[in-house]
């Protein structure tokens, strides 16, 4: 038994190895090969593997399974793609929405369903997150989830997996999702910042993205959800204004392209479509736009100047099905980042807006 234990660290050990350095790799090697893009799924881990010996050595993501709910709520996908495939039919800027919640939920203090809590001084209540929406989506899933199995199924499973719906409802790929998160009880205003907000520089996106175990191609591959969506207008007004007297700018925008913003925001308040020329599809156009100089925000033609995600974005736009496979790799490990999972942490709410009493 001993050996045993000793094996499984090792090999642990020479994984956990073979992932840093990847990561360090995947940072500074900016002529990556486009067919060695994809990075380890997921599904490799294993969940099972709760050896007693080890407690403290596996990463959080291995005490997720995608059979998680299995006997104690066999429901739960069904419930949650019923209810987000209704409300796409109903509105189809909802799947952007949740997308979008997701990740502004896993970019401050993990995957936690922390941008959920609704009490004064949270996230959600943050200027910067004024513009989220779909938490009456998630609202209404979580009811029906009490419904059939109380105390059960945590919000942040619940916005995982709505994500992951709404994507294949607008054509993007399915892929399984890893459940077992708990709620966080923390959720703290002055943190929402942290989410990019369409204006950094690359530098302060990789470091973000990094210190969430995220490299940069899950950065450029993550920012490809923008073939869906809508910015409002005001978050590109610096953008607009820079060209007034036509200086050029850095990175630079495609002429006919600004023009067309300029008619389409007159107003602050106007939206404008992150993918100018297939908006409503899952496709690899948002990254040909960044060709083309007609991507939306700073950070999305920013991609496509940078040295260190240039050779990404160039092997992007031509490989529809590249984007589509790693997309899936990229979802999961946004859906793992600093994850609530033991005994100790975390908690499963009752209502998604309120830390248990
Ligand atoms: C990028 O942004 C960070 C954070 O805002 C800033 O500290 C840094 O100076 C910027 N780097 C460049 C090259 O502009």
């Amino acid at each position: 038994m001993k050996h045993r234990c000793f094996s499984i660290v090792f090999i642990l050990l020479v994984l956990a190895h073979v992932t840093v350095f990847d990561t360090i790799v995947l940072a500074k090697d900016v002529k990556l090969p486009s067919l060695k893009l994809k990075a380890t799924p997921f599904s490799k881990a294993k969940p099972h593997s709760r050896s007693p010996c080890l407690p403290k050595i596996l990463p959080p993501q291995d005490y997720l399974s995608t059979t998680y709910y299995l006997t104690s709520c066999p429901d739960l996908e069904g419930i949650i793609q019923n209810k987000i495939n209704a409300w796409i039919q109903r509105d189809y800027t909802t799947a952007a929405s949740i997308i979008r919640l997701h990740f502004h939920d896993c970019a401050v203090r993990g995957c936690d369903a922390s941008i959920l809590l609704n009490h004064a001084g949270s996230e959600r209540r943050a200027e910067v997150s004024k513009t989220l929406r779909g938490f009456e989506v998630i609202d209404e899933i979580k009811a029906e989830v009490e419904k059939r199995c109380p105390k059960t199924v945590s919000c942040a499973d619940i916005l995982t997996a709505a994500a992951r719906d709404a994507m294949v409802m607008v054509g993007g790929p399915f892929w399984e999702v890893p459940f077992g998160r708990k709620d966080g009880t923390i959720s703290h205003g002055r943190e929402a910042h942290m989410v990019p907000q369409g204006h950094e520089n690359v530098t302060a996106l990789i470091e973000f993205f990094q210190s969430r175990g995220l490299n940069i191609l899950d950065l450029v591959i993550l920012s490809g959800s923008h073939t869906i969506g809508r910015s409002t207008c005001n978050s590109i007004r610096p953008r607009l204004s820079y060209f007034k007297n036509t200086v050029m700018a850095e990175p630079p925008i495609d002429v006919k392209y600004l023009n067309f913003l300029k008619k389409q925001c007159r107003r602050d308040s106007n939206y404008a479509n992150l993918d100018a020329t297939t908006p409503t599809t899952f496709d690899s156009m948002y990254y040909t736009n960044l060709e083309k100089k007609r991507g939306l925000l700073l950070t999305d033609q920013l991609l496509h100047s940078d040295a260190r995600t240039a050779p990404i974005v160039a092997a992007l736009a031509p490989q529809p099905q590249l984007f589509i496979s790693q997309f899936a790799v990229s979802m999961v490990k946004l859906g793992n980042v600093q994850l609530l999972t033991g005994k100790n942490q975390g908690e499963i709410r009752r209502n998604c807006n309120y830390v248990n009493p």
